[in-house]
């Protein structure tokens, strides 16, 4: 049974400009394995990698109805991919949901959906 679904977009612009601020924006949305990701990619795809996972963790929080917050942050979610790229989303590290996230030259969106068995 389908229990939830997220949807999100955001602007590769605005990631960028806090991305270049300071390490805290991406410190705060990427957990430490998705941060080990990121470093190893190159500008260009390091704006698409965290406005791709910050889409897809605010399309997370939506599918789950609680937003971004206490009962669910940024460092619960993680996006993990398998060998031949496709993501999934783990929450306090259980595999929870189905997630596609896309990019284009300025924005990056995500759709999560929920389901139990
Ligand atoms: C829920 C949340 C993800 C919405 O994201 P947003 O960027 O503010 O807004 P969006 O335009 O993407 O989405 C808005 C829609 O989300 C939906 N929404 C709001 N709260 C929701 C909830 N608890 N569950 C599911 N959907 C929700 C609503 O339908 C809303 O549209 P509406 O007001 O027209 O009905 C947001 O409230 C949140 O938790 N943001 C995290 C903020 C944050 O920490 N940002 C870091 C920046 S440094």
């Amino acid at each position: 049974m389908i229990t939830g679904i997220g949807l999100d977009i955001v602007e590769l612009s605005r990631i960028q400009r806090l991305d270049v601020k300071s390490a805290k924006f991406r410190e705060r949305v990427l957990t430490q394995s998705e941060h080990a990701e990121y470093i190893q990619l190159t500008a260009a795809r390091k704006v698409e990698f965290l406005a791709g996972r910050f889409a897809a963790k605010e399309a997370f929080s939506k599918a789950k109805g609680t937003g971004i917050g206490g009962a669910c942050s940024f460092q619960d979610i993680e996006i993990r991919k398998d060998s031949k790229g496709k993501p999934s989303v783990y929450f306090q590290n259980k595999e929870t949901g189905l997630v596609s996230i896309t990019h284009s030259k300025e924005f990056a969106a995500a759709q999560v959906l929920l389901q139990t068995n």
